[in-house]
């Protein structure tokens, strides 16, 4: 319990005091009180890794977002799996005996890999323009039918939406792209230049962005500690909106700073064990190609109270999702970009 308690920096006393206080508060089960010294101590001191870690899991409760991508390699059996920022494995090592995973880190540092395991220590970046042509015809054909890809880099919209790009062309039918770190804790921590230890940087710019352009993929973010979950599902392989847009969209999202009205943007989902119901039933849907485009296009996340923000359908026909949420408003009508915004539609150019 002690051994809990630590601290990694000498902070003075005032400062140590209160993370303190947060740390008791939260193993005796008090979140409330927990919150309170955790934004105590951030008050004084805006870079405290420990009070931010405690204050996600004083305002976060529920399955973490391993938690949640170990459900989701059980309820989806990928038969492919790619992971982007591996690190020492610790989402890696959670693939199941029978799926090929690939691993790519410049620093990835794996003591134990899955049985159907290899790491490439190379950027993303350099995986799919150099070494993925380099692999053996057997990989290369895997990397074309992904079913599950995890995208953990190095926090930055530009990689994520890279990666996001290089991974959708090669997903199948019903596969399934999750990002971390898409509900930041705050603006300070989200930021695209990292000024805080505890560190999200501006990857959660990725979901309004999907949202805004990619009105055909169904999009959710788990409000899972520490710092939220996106699922995308309904991917298309053969859409070229991000790749012909990627760098006006780069341009329009740089100066867009974290907010509650971005937060409104999130799709986010309460992060509770009923939230992968919609999940497996988009999946599914998706792989059957059992819906028409018009209906897998106005499904959403149920969002119970997160995202309250107006309810207006973009879709001619306003299709109810089964749930009976509608879309929310394209972001530029929601004032959140910039009035140079984006068009929403694919016009091919
Ligand atoms: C937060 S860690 C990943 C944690 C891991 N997914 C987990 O949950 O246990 C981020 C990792 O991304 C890696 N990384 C940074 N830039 C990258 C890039 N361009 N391509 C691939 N990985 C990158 C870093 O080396 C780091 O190990």
């Amino acid at each position: 319990m002690k051994e809990h308690l630590a601290l990694t920096v000498a902070w003075p006393a005032p400062l140590r005091r209160l993370v303190l206080e947060g740390r008791r508060a939260l193993l005796r089960g008090d979140r409330a009180a927990a919150d309170h010294w955790f934004t105590e101590a951030l008050a004084v001191e805006p870079n405290i890794p420990e009070a931010h870690v405690g204050l996600s899991l004083a305002r976060r409760p529920g399955p973490d977002y391993r938690a949640w991508l170990a459900r989701l390699h059980i309820a989806l059996k990928p038969g492919v799996y790619v992971e982007i920022g591996v690190e020492a494995g610790r989402t890696f090592g959670l693939v199941q005996a029978d799926t090929l995973a690939i691993g790519i880190d410049p620093a990835a540092d794996v003591p134990r890999l899955p049985v159907k395991g290899q790491v490439y220590r190379v950027t993303s970046e350099e995986f799919f323009a150099s070494v993925l042509p380099t692999l053996p015809a057997a990989l290369q054909q895997a990397t074309q039918r992904i079913d599950l890809a995890f995208i953990d880099g190095d926090h930055c919209f530009a990689s994520a939406l890279h990666d996001f790009i290089a991974l959708e062309a090669r997903m199948t039918p019903g596969g399934v792209i999750v990002l971390h770190d898409t509900w930041p804790l705050s603006q300070h921590t989200a930021q695209p230049e990292r000024a805080t230890g505890f560190y999200t940087g501006d990857v959660w710019k990725l979901v309004p962005c999907l949202r805004a352009l990619r009105p055909d993929l169904q999009i959710l973010t788990l409000a899972a500690p520490p710092t939220g979950l996106t699922v995308v599902t309904g991917l298309d392989r053969t859409s070229r909106v991000l790749q012909q847009r990627q760098a006006a969209v780069l341009a329009a999202y740089a100066d867009l700073p974290y907010s509650a009205a971005v937060e409104q943007q999130l799709a986010l989902t309460a992060n509770t064990d009923a939230a992968l119901e919609p999940l497996l039933a988009w999946h599914t849907q998706c792989c059957g190609r059992a819906a028409s485009v018009g209906e897998t296009m106005s499904m959403r996340a149920s969002v119970d109270g997160f995202d309250a923000g107006p309810e207006r359908s973009r879709h001619p026909a306003g299709a109810a999702a089964p749930n009976g949420a509608q879309m929310p408003p394209p972001l530029d009508q929601a004032g959140v970009l910039p009035s140079r915004s984006l068009p929403t539609q694919d016009t091919g150019s």
